[in-house]
């Protein structure tokens, strides 16, 4: 377990809990939970909020008193079947030592906050942390004929598992094929660095996207994912 600052609400904190996706993942005992919520209460925060987790975390955190804040489906889909897309001369692929990254993650951010909103915006440090949770990472734009990004994927791999960790698209340019073209190069990428599955998560109520994910032949896992919070000034 580790915290850092929550980017987007002044005052509270991000606790990043890494191996807490699985379905049967347990937290730790009431206590130790106990003494992680005073030691961020004595570091000044008023409230924290988790990264996803499994249904084993998120029953241990809601007897310590979190509520779920989203509640995400997590979809697989089987690399192995099925046409591979070929290059798409719209996609940029970025990679983390191309000199213009900075501007690159920086105009990706700006998309990200556009579609998910103030409240759950990736910030350059959750993103880092996007990046850092599977051995090889890939961000792809789609790029109009003047360069502007229209939208993004962040595309992960580990052993064989592939994770489409962020998908996004500018609010005007929506319903173009523009998510379609970049889920297709994510595919082609995750399958050619060994990947034979592709997991992705995103909130129950996310129509849009769960079209999206359908079209492509995602099919909900058994279980799903929770962000759970709570105010740190009750005990
Ligand atoms: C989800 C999202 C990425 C889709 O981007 P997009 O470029 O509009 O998607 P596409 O144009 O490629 O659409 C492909 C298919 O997805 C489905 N779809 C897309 N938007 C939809 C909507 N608003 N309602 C229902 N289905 C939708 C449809 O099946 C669509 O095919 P169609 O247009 O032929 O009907 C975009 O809405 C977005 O950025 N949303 C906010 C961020 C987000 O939710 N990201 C994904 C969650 S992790």
């Amino acid at each position: 377990m580790s915290a850092r600052p929550l980017a987007t609400r002044r005052g509270w904190a991000h606790l990043v809990l890494t191996g807490a996706h699985g379905q049967d993942t347990a937290l730790a005992r009431p206590d130790v939970i106990a003494t992680w919520l005073d030691t961020l209460r004595r570091a000044g925060f008023e409230g924290v909020r988790t990264g996803a987790v499994g249904p084993g975390v998120a029953a241990d955190l809601t007897a310590a008193g979190f509520t779920a804040v989203q509640d995400l489906v997590l979809l697989s889909c089987d690399l192995t079947t099925g046409p591979r897309a070929g290059a798409d001369p719209r996609i940029d692929r970025i990679r983390t030592r191309w000199a213009r990254q900075e501007t690159d993650i920086e105009e990706v951010l700006g998309i990200d906050a556009a579609s998910f909103g103030p409240d759950w915006a990736l910030d350059r440090v959750a993103f880092d942390e996007a990046c850092a949770a599977t051995q090889r990472s890939r961000l792809m734009a789609c790029r109009d004929v003047d360069g502007t990004a229209a939208g993004f994927v962040l595309a992960g791999a580990t052993a064989g598992s592939g994770f489409v960790q962020r998908l996004a698209v500018i609010p005007d340019r929506r319903r173009g094929g523009t998510a379609t073209r970049l889920l297709a190069q994510a595919h082609r990428w995750l399958a050619g660095s060994g990947c034979s599955t592709s997991v992705v998560n995103t909130e129950t109520s996310n129509e849009a996207a769960l079209g999206l994910y359908q079209r492509f032949g995602y099919a909900p896992l058994p279980y799903g994912l929770r962000v759970l919070e709570r105010p740190l000034g009750d005990r």
